[in-house]
């Protein structure tokens, strides 16, 4: 038996194994849209095994993109494609989830093929908006401060997309509250130096992320997951760290969140994460056993034997595979082979290629 390949129920919703694909940018949409590059990606994902396909940080609003090559989902251009995208990967069996996400002061800058440097309002780029006006690094524009108007703006904002993201089909919803983006900026004291009922104490710095938790999770349905993506720690004497995730993950918890997918830094550029196989399972850990929430380990989850190790030994409930998914999209369907031996679920068209 293998517990990569027990199915897991969240809610309602039954996921046939646990090896899910983890959110990542493609930097290809057009205006926030899906193109083709999507639909095959996240498709092929499906027909490859994975339990769930998680479609990469979606911008709730379009200063909210990285890039502009980001996916949006604030208008219904954007919706309609994205529907086509979750029914595919629904009809190949897998769980079809979307990461809403919010760029704060890392928005406005070129995909990472022309650079990833920060693109300038003449260039077509965009004021980035955060907790409070520090650049992200010293060649980033400085980010306009938000206002407490503001935040209940942006908290319809998410609302808004997380009611598209049910219209077109997603089962899952995942939060980036994670990589220095700017609901993990609200949390870590390194990017926040609030002064209001937004920044200062533990308490105050989470009140936003909090906040949006909690709208989003009333507009979700009960049925249906909703996840969190967080940094355990910024890597960085006085940043955020794993007790504050525990505390957290308890109030997260509290509001109906169903798991806490445990990722790592962002805040800074000069952090010095310990970058190796598995380096931050101990924090899915940590947040499972301490919290009693439901965790996904991330992060060079490679072979199938480690992240069989990972359920084992009850370090998380489910492992997100980023770059090993891209390098091989059948990755599932391998790692049951190797586990469980020939798979009875290997697509009809490709029998005859099955191995053993
Ligand atoms: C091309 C690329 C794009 C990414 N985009 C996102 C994203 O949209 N949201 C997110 O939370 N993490 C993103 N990440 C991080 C991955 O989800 C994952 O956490 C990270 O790559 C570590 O896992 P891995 O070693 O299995 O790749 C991205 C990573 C890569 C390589």
């Amino acid at each position: 038996m293998s517990l990569l390949f027990e199915p897991l129920g969240l809610r309602s919703v039954r996921f046939r194994n646990r090896a899910w694909m983890s959110p990542m940018c493609q930097y290809s949409a057009v205006g926030g849209v899906v193109q083709d590059w999507h639909s095959v990606h996240y498709i092929s994902r499906a027909v490859g095994g994975a339990g769930m396909v998680m479609v990469e940080a979606t911008a709730v609003t379009a200063e909210g993109r990285i890039s502009p090559g980001d996916l949006g989902l604030w208008n219904a251009d954007q919706l309609a494609p994205l529907r086509q995208i979750a029914a595919g990967i629904r009809h190949h069996g897998a769980v079809a989830g979307i990461q809403l996400a919010h760029a704060g002061r890392k928005a406005s800058t070129r995909v990472p093929w022309d650079g990833g440097t920060p693109l300038a309002l003449a260039d077509g780029g965009w004021r980035a908006v955060a907790p409070s006006a520090l650049p992200f690094a010293p060649d980033h524009a400085v980010p306009t401060a938000l206002e407490p108007v503001h935040l209940d703006v942006l908290l319809d904002q998410f609302v808004h997309s997380t009611k598209l993201a049910l219209q077109a089909g997603f089962e899952v919803l995942e939060l980036h509250m994670a990589h220095g983006y700017l609901l993990h900026s609200f949390l870590s004291p390194l990017s926040n130096r609030r002064t209001d009922e937004y920044g200062g104490s533990l308490d105050n710095r989470l009140r936003f992320p909090l906040r949006v938790a909690q709208a989003v999770r009333a507009a979700w349905p009960a049925e249906l997951p909703l996840l969190v993506r967080v940094s355990c720690t910024d890597w960085t004497e006085g940043g955020w760290d794993l007790p504050s995730t525990l505390e957290f993950a308890r109030r997260l918890k509290a509001l109906g969140v169903d798991l806490l997918d445990c990722s790592s830094g962002g805040t800074v550029p000069d952090a010095k994460p310990p970058v190796g196989p598995g380096y931050q399972t101990r924090f899915a850990a940590a947040v499972r056993e301490q919290t009693g929430l439901a965790s996904g380990a991330v992060g060079l989850i490679t072979s199938p034997e480690q992240a069989e190790h990972i359920l084992r030994t009850g370090q998380a409930d489910a492992v997100f595979l980023g770059r090993a998914l891209l390098r091989d999209p059948y990755w599932p369907l391998h790692a049951a082979t190797a586990l469980r031996g020939a798979v009875d679920d290997w697509p009809a068209p490709y029998l005859r290629a099955r191995p053993g």
